[in-house]
Order: structure tokens, then sequence, then C-alpha cells
């Protein structure tokens, strides 16, 4: 392949490096197929149709987990009482099961197997948040892509992904499953991870269909508290938290996943409007809902319906047409007695049988039920898979701190290297949550990396120094038979702290690895504070004591409350939760074999005191006042969205605006120059942000409109080009119950963050 890069080196290492191996590992050789004629689906689906029984076509609705073995499922597939399964994994026992559903069951429907392949199936990618900090859309559309391929080998043929919630409350733990707080960043990683799953169209060779969750507004959760209810007014609804669902919309996704939690006092799982109104009215959503996990039973426990059957009946009505659930569904064992009393209607299953059965047949599960298990073997243990989730987390980490240049560490300057802190040599840490298929085995931790990276050439010593250990046990330890980890004992904690600071003091450079246990991000993993967990903190300022260089790398699924360390530790560097490949990757950045390029997809707030936070929020007090607004701590973030360093520097000049005054509906073309003004060749991402400076709302201070990473060589100078038109325009306003582009002034900003200082402005008229 030429990357018609060769000039510049960096390209050839990462951006070239990234498209051949995608070329490779996902895309090549396979042709994707055309997309099927509606009317020839109909056709065959209404064939079904006519020959199903009541019992079946309920069956179709009905999805449950498959934790081991059952000879109650076996049954129930081979009867055509379930039309999908969730959590089965070992291709076997999906082709057995397939096998029942095809070959015992009296209509050969096939089943529709589908599993949490979040970030990577057997090669594990860095964690969602941190993919959005690439902001590298091809990149994380590559990385889904070969999750696909991994996840498809097995015979799974849906994946619960992608998660499109905006976030902007770091204490709830599901942030990481995401893409951050921002609208348009969420959109546009919404509609890769669609591309990266589904391939061109749905059925493609070595994809799966796509699930955008949870629908809707379940990032809004009161206090960061998961599950908790979320109350958004719906001009906030429109212009933040549903674009994300309406990108994947728009980019053919197939499923939606409704939400657990009441929006506005109606449950997502039965809320009509949400399902109906906005999803198929407004959006012309083509694909089929399913509901969380009991998420239809939890509808009687919200107090929203009376019992079980009436729950079924709402959910049904409202428009989730398949049930996901433990055990048995409420569908199951309720629609048949809702249809006798009339309170659902035939029409309204068979619709739902038709989308169901509909993403079938396109899936082309008629034609090829079965998978290959040796082909799958071979697929899972791809070294070029290895070497993309490798480039992935280097693409990922965002560095937040780098004081007198400390990074890049030069491989021969230090004899001795100190590696610090309870993440550093943890396989299932370097992971994140939602992988359950990895070999744990196989993942390189921040020390492994690091000793790969210097071989003979340092000796590299470490100590955990303290211990995570967690207060309250998870809901899921007994799901997946974690055990809580043993606490030390307060001699043992001493001991080991001091091991920690004397190793420090007797190296030449120590490189701490702290931030959260896998478990204390994602679901049910809220927190009430920001704080490095257990005794992290104390650890730091030890350690540092020392003297000695120090550098800190995060290992986390959220902002974390690191103001001392942003004053007092010289180099940090964001690396989330890598994934498989991650000490690698951390040693690449670290040694300048790969230059940070990230940039944060979230405020990163001072502590979890000023929560929730972000940049685009309204001016409601003039300027002067606007920094103050806390007695007792800045009300600033520590470090704004977009933001990131890089071992180079660039600068940012000349924006020009092609239009002073256009019409509304025409679109304008901004323009700057960015030029990297440092020594090496290095990544940057120019962001444009837009302010509507009045109009019939009152509109945030700035709001992110687009952006590309760059890769410059020194001293080369680019010309970037954004254009704006109504897409990026216009807003809901709640005035007008509609999307509006206003006559008004607005101003532009072009840089390398949400701060950015270059400035132009334009003027909108009728
Ligand atoms: C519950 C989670 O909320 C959802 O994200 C996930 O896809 C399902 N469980 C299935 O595991």
């Amino acid at each position: 392949m030429d990357c018609n890069l060769r000039r510049q080196g960096v390209r050839l290492a990462f951006g070239c490096a990234w498209s051949t191996l995608m070329a490779m590992a996902a895309f090549g050789q396979t042709p994707s197929t055309m997309s099927m004629d509606d009317k020839a689906v109909e056709r065959r689906v209404n064939a079904l149709l006519g020959q199903m029984t009541l019992e079946e076509k309920i069956g179709q609705l009905s999805q449950v987990f498959v934790f081991a073995p059952s000879k109650q499922v076996d049954e129930q597939v081979a009867k055509g009482q379930l039309g999908s399964l969730l959590f089965v994994t070992d291709p076997a026992r999906i082709n057995s099961l397939q096998r029942l559903a095809v070959e015992k069951s009296r209509l050969h429907i096939p089943l529709i197997f589908g599993f949490d392949v979040i970030h990577g199936f057997r090669t594990i990618f860095p964690v969602p948040i941190a993919m959005a900090a690439s902001w590298d859309p091809s990149m994380v559309s590559g990385a889904q892509a070969i999750a696909a391929k991994e996840a498809s080998s097995v015979g799974i043929n849906w994946s619960f992904a992608p998660m499109v919630d905006i976030a902007r409350d770091p204490r709830w733990g599901r942030i990481v499953e995401g893409a951050g707080e921002d609208p348009w960043l969420g959109s546009a990683m919404a509609a890769a991870q669609v591309r990266g799953f589904q391939g061109e169209s749905i059925g493609s060779p070595d994809h799966v269909l796509a699930c955008m969750k949870h629908y809707a507004g379940y990032g809004a959760a009161e206090g960061g508290r998961d599950y908790d209810a979320s109350n958004i007014p719906e001009a906030l609804l429109q212009n933040v938290y549903l674009r994300p669902f309406h990108a994947a919309v728009k980019a053919g996704i197939g499923s939606a996943m409704s939400a657990y939690m009441d929006l506005n006092d109606v449950p997502a799982t039965g809320n009509r409007w949400l399902l109906h109104d906005v999803l198929h009215d407004d959006w012309r959503f083509q694909g089929f809902v399913v509901s969380d996990a009991n998420a239809v039973k939890s509808l009687a426990t919200h107090g929203f319906a009376r019992d079980l059957s009436d729950a079924a009946v709402r959910a049904l009505n409202a428009g989730v047409d398949m049930e996901m659930a433990i055990g048995t569904t409420a569908y199951s064992q309720n629609l048949a007695a809702a249809l006798s009393s009339g309170k659902i209607t035939l029409q309204r299953i068979e619709d739902a049988d038709r989308a169901i059965i509909g993403m079938k047949v396109r899936l082309g599960l008629f034609e090829h039920p079965y998978i290959d298990e040796a082909r799958a073997a071979r697929i899972l243990a791809s070294p070029e898979h290895r070497t993309a989730s490798r480039l992935a987390a280097e693409r990922s980490a965002v560095l937040l701190r780098n004081e007198g240049n400390l990074l890049p560490l030069r491989k021969s300057g230090y004899s001795k290297i100190a590696v610090v802190g309870p993440l550093a040599d943890s396989q299932v840490d370097t992971l994140g949550s939602w992988a359950f298929q990895d070999d744990v085995t196989e993942t390189v931790t921040v020390l492994a990396g690091l000793r790969n990276k210097v071989g003979s050439q340092a000796q590299v010593m470490f100590v955990p120094g303290v211990e995570i250990s967690r207060k309250f046990p998870s809901p899921f330890d007994q799901i997946f038979g974690s055990k809580p980890r043993t606490p030390w004992t307060p001699e043992q904690a001493k001991a080991e702290l001091k091991k920690a600071v004397d190793l420090a003091g007797s190296s030449d450079l120590t490189i701490l690895v702290l931030g959260e246990a896998q478990d204390m991000s994602g679901e049910a993993a809220s927190r009430e504070s920001l704080a490095l967990p257990g005794e992290e903190e104390q650890l730091l300022e030890a350690v540092a004591a020392t003297g000695k260089p120090m550098v800190l790398v995060l290992l986390n699924g959220r902002p974390l409350d690191i103001r001392w360390a942003s004053q007092n530790i010289p180099a940090i560097l964001e690396a989330w939760y890598p994934g498989t490949q991650g000490g690698n990757a951390i040693a690449n950045l670290l040694f300048g074999e790969a230059v940070p390029g990230g940039k944060l997809p979230v405020t990163w707030p001072r502590n979890a005191n000023q929560t929730p936070i972000y940049y685009a929020h309204n001016t409601t007090q003039s300027p002067e006042n606007q920094g103050r607004r806390y007695w007792d701590e800045e009300s600033t973030p520590l470090y704004p969205f977009g933001y990131g360093l890089s071992y180079s520097t660039f600068s940012f000049s000349d924006l020009q605006v092609s239009q002073a005054q256009f019409k509304i509906g025409q679109t304008v073309e901004v323009t700057a120059e960015v030029e990297n003004t440092g020594a090496s060749t290095a990544d940057e991402v120019p962001q444009i942000y837009i302010h509507q400076q009045y109009g019939s709302a009152s509109r945030p201070v700035r709001e992110l409109r687009g952006f590309e990473r760059i890769t410059l060589a020194a001293h080369e100078k680019k010309t970037i080009r954004f254009r704006l038109g109504s897409d990026e325009l216009s807003y809901w306003s709640a005035a007008k119950k509609a999307w509006v582009e206003e006559p008004a002034r607005l101003d532009v900003w072009v840089g390398a963050d949400s701060k950015a200082s270059l400035h132009g402005s334009f003027t909108i008229t009728e």
C-alpha cells in the first residue's frame, strides 16, 4: 500500500501502519455484500409469519442469558420459543444451539446470538472513552471491525455496542463506555463504530449487527449514581443526549437498546415518545429495539407498570420489540393473555417479528447459520489484531503534563528504573471493564512493556506500594464468580509503602502507575469521589518526596482528582485502560517511539464536587464573575475538554471566514494555518468551536463543530478547512419546538482545545 507519506516519518509509523493493518486484518479479501432488497426480505418474512403459531411469534421476541449449558434453554430453542440468546461465546456450543434452532424447530428460524463486544473480543482494545480520546474515527472504526471479525468468527452475530450515552458527570461509572461529554465528538464516534461493527451494510461478511445503547438519557443519572433517574429538558435531550443516537441511525444501525432508568418520570423502556415518535417517526429507524437486561420486568419496580403482565404490555406497545431477560421473559409469560384480553394487537406482535426476523434474513443467518470452529481459532490468534490494539492504545493516550520535557525518556539515560503502583503489573486492570473473552495471560502490563522496551539497558524493579480494595462487594461478583481481594494487614501496608519509597530512592527514574482497578469503572461502578483510590495519593506524595525524576501513568475509566500531581509530578500520561497491548503502547509512548496525540473527550474536573462539569455550558453571569462560583475552589476545570499535549508544539494562525455575512441555509468555510513548531513529527487535532451570540434561546459559550487529527512533520504547515452549514449551525429551540437556524452573529474559534483563542466571527441573515 502506498501511503504517499514517505516523507513524513511518523505517518509511516502510525497512520500508514494503522491503515495497512486495517486492510489486512479487517477489510482485506472479504468483499462486502450488497444490501438486501427490502421487498425480498419482506416477502420472506411474511411467508414465515403466515406459518407461525402465536407461541412461535412471541418466542422470536424473547432473548435470555445463557451463562452455562441448560437443558431448559435447549428445549425452548427446539420448540421455537426463543429468538435470541446472549452470553454464549463458545463456538461449538453456538453451533450446537444453532443446530437445534435450524434443524429441530418447526420453521427452522435461526437464533441471533448477542454479546457485549464493547472494546474487543479476544483482542482487547482501549476502553471506549480512550478510543474517543484518539479523536480518530477511522481508527475507532477499524478497531470495532476487528472486534466484529473476532466475535463473528465464533458465531456472535450481534454486539451490544456502541454505547453512545453522553456523560457529563464522571462519578457515573459508565462514562468509561462512551465517548465522553460532547454530542459532536460522540456522534462521530457513534457513526464510526456502526461502520466498524456492521461493515458496508448489514450482513457484510466478518461483521455483526450493532446496537446503540442505552436509549436514551442514561448518562444523566442523578448524582452520577448508576441506574438512577434522569431529568433532561427536551432542548437538552435533542441538542445533546439524543444526537449521537441520531448519528448512529443515520449511519444505518440495525438495533437499539432501551435504557433502564426513568426519563422525566417515564421509564425509557416504556417510553413511547422515545421509542416510537422520535426513533421511528422522526428518524425513520429501520431496525428493532431490544430492552436492556430485565428492563421490561423492572417497569413494575419503577412503580410504572402494575405487574409483570402490565410491564410486558407497556413495553411492547411503547416499541420494545425484543425483551432481554435473565431466566424467563415477561413477554413469553404474558403476551398471549394480553392479546386475548385486547391489551395488545396481533399486528404489533407481527411488526416486532418482522423487524427481528427481517434482520436475521439480512444478516444471512438463514443461508449461513453455522461457523467454522477451526477458522475461528485462527482469527482469534491473529497477531495483526494485537498490533492494531497497540496502535490504538498509542493513539488514545493523552499527555497531561510534561514539565521540562522530561518525556520522551532516553533509553540509555537510566540504569535503574523503579516501577511503582498497584496497577503496574496487573493484567486484569490493564484491560478495563467489559473484557470477558480475552486470554488475560497475554495482556502486556506496564511493567512488562517497560521491560520489553529497555531490555538489558536498565534494571527495571517493581513494587506495588499500596493495594486497592473495595469497600462493598460488586453486584457482579456473584454472576461472574469473582472474589474480593484479601486486604493487606496494617503492618503489611506500612512495609509495602516503605519498600516503594526505598526503591524509588535508590533508582534514577520512577514510573508510578496509579488509577482505578478494573471493576471501579463500568456498570454499577459509580463513585462519590474522584480521589485516587485507597492509599494511592499517599504513595504518590511519599515517592515524589524522594526528589527523583518521576512520571505518572494513569490507568482509569474517568477523570480523577490529580490536583496535587498536576502541580508536583513533572510528567503525567493518561493511558486509560489501554487493552491487551497496553504495556507495550505505554513504553513506546514514554520512550518516544510513539508521540502522544490524544485529546480529552471530557472536561477534567479538579474534584468530584465540581461535577457535573462540561465546557459547553451557557453564560448566565458576566464573564468577570464567571470564574468564581465557589468560595473554596476554582470553578474552572483542571484540564479543559479537547486538551492534550505532544512532544512537539503547534501554533494556529490566520483564521479566515469565507463570507462575513450569509443567508440561512448557506455554508461558510473557515480556514486556519496549523504549524508544527517543534523539531519532531507529531499529531495535532485542530478543533473548531462556535457560539451563537443571541437568538430564541441562550446558547452554550462554545460548541465543537468539527475536528481532524492530522500528522505534521517538524516545521510543516498546513491549511485546515472546516465547513459550517445547517447541520453545524442549527439547534433545537425549546421556544419554537423545532430545529432552527437563526439570523444571528456567531463567534468561531479554531485551535488545539476548547480554550482556543484564535477567533473570527460571521453573521447569518434571513
Ligand atoms: C446490562 C447493561 O446495561 C447493558 O449495557 C448490557 O448490554 C446488557 N446488560 C447485556 O449484558
